[in-house]
């Protein structure tokens, strides 16, 4: 089973950026600890982060050409505003899920309208970097499922 976790803007800012709402993990951290949850379950994952919207597309639409299993997607703000990642999530009608570290309900107005939710079987937030595995192991039960 092949997983692709996608990282949008300032993700790869975990650690310096507001530890107090993201906690002091680094990016490097997360992606080693998601790494080795992945191979205990014999998951193949593929990790991708970009600051650009256009570049998320772009690794959204490689995933159908990779036979990509499953996505977890962090889009970062992007989640609020991208009707193009949506599209993209859309697109290739792989099963994905969308993580929040923090808890983005519980924040500002402008937080509360996540564009990418509608192409999302599983969401987590408030749960940290731990979110990641939620939405790793719901997704690897789903596809498994279907097999
Ligand atoms: C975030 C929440 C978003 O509102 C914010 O823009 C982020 C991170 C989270 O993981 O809690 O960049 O997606």
């Amino acid at each position: 089973m092949k997983m692709l976790i996608i990282n949008g803007p300032n993700l790869n800012m975990l650690g310096v950026r507001e530890p107090d709402k993201y906690g002091n993990e680094t990016y490097e951290d997360l992606l080693k600890r998601i790494e080795k949850h992945c191979r205990e379950k014999d998951i193949e994952t593929e990790f991708y982060q970009s600051n650009h919207e256009g570049d998320l597309v772009d690794r959204i639409q490689q995933a159908y050409f990779d036979k990509t299993d499953g996505i977890v997607i962090n889009p970062g703000a992007y989640t609020h505003t991208s009707i193009a990642i949506l599209d993209a999530l859309k697109s290739v009608s792989i099963p994905a899920a969308e993580v929040h570290i923090s808890n983005v309900k519980e924040r500002e107005d402008f937080r509360q309208v996540s564009y990418i939710r509608a192409a999302c079987c599983f969401t987590v937030m408030g749960h940290g970097t731990d979110g990641y595995m939620e939405a790793i192991d719901y997704l690897a039960d789903k596809i498994g499922e279907n097999i």
